[in-house]
């Protein structure tokens, strides 16, 4: 049994304690988060302990889980490894490609295990369009188009989504979701082309064209749409044979030469707020940590080199949209 202690109780911290209610291998052992009051009140939610600090934490659990915001993910995740536990932590590892990679390090040299939790490799449709590229069951992929945007998260504690320094703006919070995925089902592209909107939290809408040798890739990303706007993440793979598309219902199959197939996926209904109704990515993705944890195998969807490239790549889009 995985003891893991959570820190950070807003609202991934919120779903992944959810998560870990769906978890035999694991126990959620407690909370710690810097308002007091916040941590007291989801620990009793929760039936978990509410820690008075990091250390304490520390002294009883193998595992953390980071959902604090992104600027303390590197300084969370240092103490943690050199306390000898091992880490799961939210996406985008950090903010800087030298954090990232001290976090990795750290985790190295202490001999615990790191995963970032890029949760969309984890997504049912998304690693369904995975198998269907892997298998080359409609032929090669010539072109994918993904898109995510929504309203402004105002959710985040103390606003802190708004500051760029601690954020990274729309495209390192929101975008790189879907940098992550196309790395996951493309590889490095030899191009890449980025614009963007940007404003006082940094590149808020951003348009980006990722070059393959054969494929291509075009991406949007955004959190600055008009309040209300329904959060949308949809996709358009086109194939040789046939294509794969999740845009505003459920994902269909088409192949040449067949009707067209809604695969079905089971629903697990999510707690959380936010934008998010479904568990189902967020299950597989706890699922996975705790059993290659638990079991001493290697992570294999996602591991701290592949968060890093995400990360690097991420950067330059980012870059590009500011020249
Ligand atoms: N995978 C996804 O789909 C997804 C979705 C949203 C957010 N995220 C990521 O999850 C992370 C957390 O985002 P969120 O939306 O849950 O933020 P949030 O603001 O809702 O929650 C952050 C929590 O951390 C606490 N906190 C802040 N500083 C602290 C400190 N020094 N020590 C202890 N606790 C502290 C806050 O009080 C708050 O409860 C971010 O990295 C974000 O990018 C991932």
């Amino acid at each position: 049994m995985l003891k893991v202690g959570l820190v950070g109780c807003g609202f991934m911290g919120s779903m992944h304690a959810n998560v870990y209610s769906a978890i035999d291998e694991a126990t959620l052992v407690g909370v710690f988060d810097a308002n007091q009051e916040k941590g007291k009140a989801f620990a009793e939610k929760h039936g978990i302990k509410a820690f008075a600090s990091f250390e304490e934490l520390l002294a009883e659990v193998d595992s953390v889980d980071i959902c604090l915001p992104t600027y303390l993910h590197k300084e969370f995740t240092v103490k943690a490894a050199n306390a000898k536990k091992h880490v799961l932590c939210e996406k985008p590892m950090a903010l800087t490609v030298a954090d990232a990679e001290a976090m990795k390090a750290a985790c190295e040299e202490n001999n615990v295990r790191l995963m970032i939790a890029h949760c969309i490799r984890f997504w049912p449709e998304y690693a369904m369009l995975k198998q269907i590229a892997l298998t080359g069951n409609l032929g090669d992929l010539l072109s994918i188009n993904m898109t995510r945007y929504g309203e402004f998260p105002h959710w985040g504690s103390d606003n802190w989504l708004a500051d760029e320094s601690k954020a990274g703006g729309g495209a390192l919070d929101m975008h790189i979701h879907d940098t992550d995925f196309a790395l996951y089902l493309l590889g490095a592209p030899k191009e890449v082309f980025s614009r963007g909107t940007v404003d006082e939290k940094g590149v808020s809408h951003i348009f980006s064209t990722f070059v393959y040798d054969k494929a291509v890739c075009h991406l949007e990303g955004g959190w600055n749409m008009p309040p209300q706007t329904p959060f949308k993440m949809a996709f358009r793979a086109v194939f040789e044979q046939g294509a794969v598309i999740m845009d505003g219902g459920p994902m269909t199959i088409y192949e040449k030469g067949k009707d067209p197939f809604v695969p079905e996926f089971p629903k697990m209904a999510a707690a959380g707020g936010g934008n998010i109704s479904d568990m189902g990515g967020y299950y597989h993705e706890i699922k996975h940590y705790v059993d290659r944890v638990t079991s001493g195998k290697p992570f294999d969807v996602t591991t701290p080199e592949t968060s890093i490239e995400s990360l690097q790549l991420t950067l330059r889009e980012i870059e590009l949209s500011k020249a």
